[in-house]
């Protein structure tokens, strides 16, 4: 859609001035990539302290493993935030028994955003018997975001015989760092929905840096898929703006030259006007293949489409029925810099975090 016409449409409709400025500025907001923005890491909101305070109180009066293990399969999935560091070392404090934190670590996983290499060693300093620090690494390892040659010897050392270190030195060479937007990709076939919508442009500062929000996003979707997917995964790239539209017809495989092209189309991209996310959500569904998990990525709520929260959970609850495999949806608000006022970056986190909520997904909310 050309520029002239966009404009058109937006003074028609009515909308804010904000989609406007968005438009005349567009070019003043273009910015260089860095090494440095590529680097950023931002911070999301975290499991409230209610949520967390009544998680441990419940957790503190189970009287077995089996209970424990009960009431972690319960609970954590009952809210779709991130845990902090800080959160998740309470909650291993409060766990006495090596099966129960190991069931907590498989099930917190998904709703880790990183670990440092300390932490993963602190995290193993509370098993006892290397068998079973050795299987909390496995189901740890692939929260690191910091997987230097440094950091591994550290985590190396944390094990006593010559041949648990080779292990854990395996173990850390097939794992590939976790994005700290995106996550680590276990999902057999994903689809990775980008919204391109105007707003988009908006730059912050990162590491010093300034990029605009879908510089950042490519850069980091760029490094996910390079860095994880394997060829036995499957995966497609949409993006939305008014409308929708996809790199691939259906879903292929990870191959290095797939990851190619997928990256020569992410560079390609360009911000193209409105919010329409459910249309984003319609091609993604669009697969008589099986479909695993969807990473959602939008700074704002949609403006065109699908538009309230019951509208888009019974849309997904839907979705879902007749599927065999359950689509869980990951989503991540991202509204760094730009203009928006609190309650606009609300509204997004709230319906954000519904779609991961009614999917079972994680839901990270990034503002600043
Ligand atoms: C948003 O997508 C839906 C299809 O899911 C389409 O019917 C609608 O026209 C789109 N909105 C705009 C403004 O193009
Ligand atoms: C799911 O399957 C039932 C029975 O075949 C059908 O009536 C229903 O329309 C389907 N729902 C969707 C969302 O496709
Ligand atoms: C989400 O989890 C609940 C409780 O475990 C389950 O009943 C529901 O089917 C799951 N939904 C999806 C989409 O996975």
């Amino acid at each position: 859609m050309n520029k002239i016409y966009l404009l058109t449409f937006v003074a028609l409709v009515g909308l804010s001035t904000l989609a406007l400025t968005k438009f005349d500025s567009e070019p003043a907001l273009r910015t260089t990539l860095g090494a440095g923005a590529a680097d950023f890491c931002p911070q999301p909101q975290y499991r409230s302290d209610a949520w967390m305070k009544n998680f441990l109180a419940g957790l503190s009066t189970q009287k077995n493993d089996d209970s424990i293990i009960q009431y972690l399969q319960a609970q954590i999935p009952t809210d779709s935030h991130v845990f902090s560091t800080d959160q998740i070392i309470s909650i291993f404090n409060t766990i006495l028994l090596d099966s129960s934190r190991l069931q907590a670590i498989t099930l917190m996983n998904p709703y880790i955003l990183t670990l440092t290499s300390q932490n993963v060693v602190d995290i193993l300093g509370k098993f006892i018997y290397s068998q079973n620090k050795m299987g909390a690494l496995k189901l740890i390892a692939n929260t690191l975001s910091d997987l230097t040659d440094a950091s591994k010897k550290v985590i190396i050392s944390k094990f006593t015989f010559s041949s648990d270190q080779s292990d854990a030195t395996a173990i850390l060479n097939a794992v590939s760092p976790r994005n700290c937007i995106y996550g680590t990709i276990t999902e057999k076939v994903a689809a990775f929905i980008i919204d391109v919508s105007g707003s988009m442009d908006y730059t912050f500062k990162a590491n010093g840096e300034t990029i605009s929000r879908l510089s950042y996003v490519k850069q980091q979707i760029t490094k996910t898929i390079t860095d994880q997917l394997k060829p036995y995964q499957k995966f497609n790239i949409i993006i939305f703006g008014n409308t929708a539209s996809q790199w691939n017809t259906d879903y292929v495989d990870a191959t290095p030259e797939n990851i190619q092209a997928a990256i020569a189309y992410i560079n390609k991209l360009t911000t193209i006007g409105y919010t329409n996310i459910s249309a984003g959500l319609d091609l993604a569904f669009n697969t008589k293949q099986a479909l695993n998990g969807i990473y959602l990525l939008s700074d704002g709520v949609p403006n065109t489409g699908i538009q309230t929260v019951d509208g888009i959970k019974k849309y997904l609850t839907d979705k879902n029925a007749n599927r065999t495999d359950k689509v869980h949806i990951n989503t991540i608000s991202f509204i760094m810099g730009g203009i928006e006022k609190q309650d606009e970056r609300d509204l997004s986190f709230q319906f954000l975090n519904a779609i991961a909520d009614v999917t079972n997904g994680s839901f990270k909310g990034i503002s600043g």
